[in-house]
């Protein structure tokens, strides 16, 4: 496996509407698993393709798979996802107010209003085709990544922004 250079703003790639993945190679598989790695190294919990300057619609996350672990801060319950053109198909009415940071714009943290939970379709690595339904945090990083694909970044959507002042406000960069 291979880091990848994340790419920052303002590189164009992270503009552009990605491209639907339509071939499940030995290349997608590396590529996958070294974004992976790009996104455990960097550290962060989620990575889009753009960001590693690749225009296809993937994304990876990694987080706590329920609120329990989550409060528990238990790492041996996180879980990896590689979700390929994924699509949100519901979300609910209710939105929720968070503080996200941003790999690529690394210089910045913002308040962003988003759906508590939503559902998601999408293929897994091997092309097969998955449905998930996430909630909180997790469904607040799946939404983040999946706008990364559209070549929308937190802070269009942010109401306010400003420099992190503490290492903790810099957690859990997507
Ligand atoms: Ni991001």
């Amino acid at each position: 496996m291979t880091l990848r250079t994340i790419v920052t703003l303002p590189d164009p790639v992270l503009r552009r509407k990605a491209r639907n993945v339509t071939v499940f190679d030995k290349k997608l598989q590396t590529l996958i698993d070294d974004m992976i790695e790009t996104m455990r190294d960097a550290p962060g919990v989620g990575l889009a393709a753009p960001q590693v300057g690749i225009s296809n619609r993937l994304i990876v996350v990694e987080y706590y798979e329920n609120d329990e672990a989550e409060e528990a801060e238990d790492e041996t319950k996180k879980k990896v996802w590689a979700l390929i053109n994924p699509e949100i198909v519901k979300a609910s009415e209710e939105k929720v107010m968070g503080v996200e940071g941003c790999l690529s714009i690394p210089n910045l943290v913002g308040e962003v209003e988003r759906h508590e939970a939503i559902q998601i379709k999408a293929f897994n690595r091997h092309g097969q085709p998955m449905k998930l339904k996430v909630s909180g945090w997790l469904a607040r990083i799946f939404q983040h990544e999946v706008d990364h694909l559209n070549g929308v970044v937190f802070t269009d959507l942010a109401t306010r922004v400003w420099f992190p002042e503490t290492e903790e406000e810099k957690e859990d960069r997507v």
